[in-house]
């Protein structure tokens, strides 16, 4: 029976239900954050757990947790359900309160709301490499806080999905910003370029593991922005996160990126991103 975390208890799925009122539902007013688990150990949990303490803040949202206590939490989820390899999920919501945009005064305890699920590492797509198509960034102006409100991801990823795409790079006046659910890189002449972090795309966690490797590597790690043409005229185009970890892009809107194959810079990432595995689960 697959265990759920609702307010801090692991119950049974059936009985894992959310009041009707509930914030995130109806406003989806509350922050996420998708972890990996490796081997039954959970990667970078510290810098994800910092990062939904910062969206929690940044919404105003209080919450009565650390990174201590996040990490034992989702501990737990993993070993109750047995989780070898696989992801965890963790939602905390502004809770359950009449509906009324303003936030309940006084506050309402949280909703918090966590899953797990198992699968192993992508190797087949990390080796042969995906296929992504760009399309206009539609979303608000808040992309760093990992928030609840994902409609224009959703709609981003479902563009790609009519084209036959495994993902969307958007894009806001033709300056590319980041994937429906990664960030988006080019590299061109040995450099790897990526937009800066600001408020126009999320400070992704694997993008932070993807630097610690370019400073082990030595690979030039330029964060600054780039348009769609030099996308399209890269000698690589990658994505990463949590759950694909760093992978290739081949096909860009229907053209061959680069000679079509991952490329070696590409590939230098993917193997050191094993060193990080090694020494980043806890
Ligand atoms: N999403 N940008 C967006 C919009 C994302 O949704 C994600 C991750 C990333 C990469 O962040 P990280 O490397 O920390 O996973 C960038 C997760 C996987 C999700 O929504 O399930």
């Amino acid at each position: 029976m697959t265990k759920v975390l609702i307010n801090q208890k692991l119950v049974d799925e059936q009985e894992a239900t959310i009041p009707y009122n509930d914030r995130g539902f109806i406003f989806g007013d509350g922050i996420y954050e998708y972890i990996r688990v490796y081997n039954n150990k959970i990667f970078t949990a510290k810098e994800h757990f910092e990062r939904l303490l910062r969206s929690a803040n940044e919404i105003g949202l209080d919450i009565d947790h650390t990174v201590d206590s996040l990490t034992e939490l989702v501990k737990e989820l993993v070993v109750a359900n047995k989780v070898v390899n696989g992801g965890v999920y963790l939602q905390i919501t502004r809770g359950a309160a009449p509906r009324d945009h303003r936030f309940p005064t006084p506050p309402v305890e949280p909703t918090l709301m966590g899953f797990s699920k198992s699968y192993g590492r992508p190797f087949k797509d990390m080796d042969q490499g995906i296929s992504a198509v760009t399309t206009k960034d539609i979303r608000w102006l808040r992309c760093d806080i990992k928030s609840l409100n994902l409609l224009g991801n959703v709609l981003a990823r479902e563009y790609a999905e009519k084209y036959n795409a495994d993902e969307a790079i958007q894009h806001r006046d033709g300056i590319v910003t980041e994937g429906s659910a990664s960030n988006a890189y080019a590299v061109k002449d040995g450099v790897i370029y990526t937009h800066p972090i600001n408020n126009y795309i999320l400070n992704g966690i694997t993008r932070q593991v993807v630097s610690w490797i370019c400073e082990d590597e030595g690979i030039p790690f330029k964060e600054e922005t780039f348009d769609v043409d030099f996308l399209k005229n890269a000698d690589e185009v990658i994505i990463t996160n949590t759950s694909v970890e760093i992978m290739g892009v081949i096909k860009l809107d229907g053209e061959q990126v680069g000679n079509g194959e991952v490329g070696p810079i590409t590939k230098q990432l993917q193997t050191r991103f094993n060193h990080y595995i090694d020494t980043r689960c806890i």
